[in-house]
């Protein structure tokens, strides 16, 4: 099946957002955990295709040493901590609307202590979004703040459904495109950050991941690609969109958006916990980039 007719949580790139949940539920059962989401093991026990994956640290055989849920979950962990960072002090700083573009099984409309005021719009795939709400109904969860999913290909025009479902342009979000833009063609790719910018105010603030460049053979033949391959059938390198990346930090920038750009090895080494550099690395490439657009507001 072509991947554009790939709308559920059980194939193609919906896939990856159960990956995801699986480290993030191995991750709150870590004694040092980065971020805690007692939602995510429910997801994964719910979907036939995830069901026998681990859900907690002892159910690795390998631990530390798998370099799928070791690893590469390790570093979802951290990521997971370091955007619930980057969102508290976005509504910290008074922004009361959030969007979380390919938002997956991200619980933070039931994480994390939102104000009164607050609105979590999540977009994604109408197949990913309705297994979501089956899940998160069935254990009868209550979000902290108000929750707008959005059933959206972000490779469309998908900003008219955002203002309808609430979104106002005219006051400050913040937006997160957490584990999305590697999956975008690079067209859609440069859409979506035009678009943020259409609808962004004076105040607003975007934080994604990238990956600079292409990797080299030796990087693509690592032990987290092969071994995610192998252990839980997502290809990850399949999945990546092939074409050269556009340069989006450069995009903002020449948009008035200042910029900073980090490695995960950065948060890491400031959190004293997470992954390390290692040879031939399937994370070396990883930035994660936060734009914040000034202005009077
Ligand atoms: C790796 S998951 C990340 C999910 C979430 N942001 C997280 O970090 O837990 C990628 C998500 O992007 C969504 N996605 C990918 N391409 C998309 C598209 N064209 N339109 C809407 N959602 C898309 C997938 O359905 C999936 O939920």
């Amino acid at each position: 099946m072509p991947a554009a007719q790939h709308t559920g949580v059980e194939d193609g790139v919906g896939l990856t957002a159960l990956m995801v949940a699986a480290a993030r539920a191995i991750e709150t059962h870590r004694p040092d955990a980065l971020a805690r989401d007692t939602y995510a093991e429910h997801f994964v026990r719910a979907a036939e295709a995830s069901a026998a994956w681990p859900v907690r640290p002892a159910e690795v055989p390998d631990g530390d040493a798998n370099p799928l849920w070791g690893r590469l979950g390790r570093y979802f962990g951290l990521r997971t901590r370091v955007l619930d960072d980057f969102l508290v002090r976005s509504a910290h700083a008074g922004v009361r609307q959030v969007v979380l573009l390919g938002a997956g099984l991200d619980t933070r409309a039931f994480r994390l202590d939102w104000s009164p005021g607050h609105t979590v719009y999540e977009i994604d795939r109408d197949g990913v979004l309705a297994f979501k709400h089956d899940v998160l109904d069935g254990l009868a969860a209550v979000p902290t703040a108000t929750r707008r999913p959005i059933a959206a290909d972000l490779c469309g025009d998908w900003a008219a459904s955002l203002v309808s479902a609430g979104f106002d342009p005219a006051a400050p979000a913040a937006w997160l495109a957490e584990g999305l833009l590697l999956y975008l063609p690079s067209a859609a790719e440069r859409r979506l950050i035009d678009t943020v910018d259409h609808l962004s105010a004076a105040g607003s603030s975007l934080a994604f991941e990238v990956k600079l460049g292409v990797e080299s053979p030796e990087v693509r033949a690592s032990p987290v690609y092969a071994t995610t391959r192998r252990q839980i059938g997502v290809d990850l390198l399949a999945l990546f969109d092939g074409e050269p990346r556009p340069d989006s930090v450069a995009s903002l920038k020449a948009r008035g958006w200042s910029t900073a750009v980090a490695t995960p090895f950065d948060f890491t080494r400031h959190l004293g916990r997470g992954p390390l550099p290692e040879p031939d690395d399937a994370l070396a490439s990883n930035r994660w980039v936060f734009a914040y657009k000034p202005g009077d507001r």
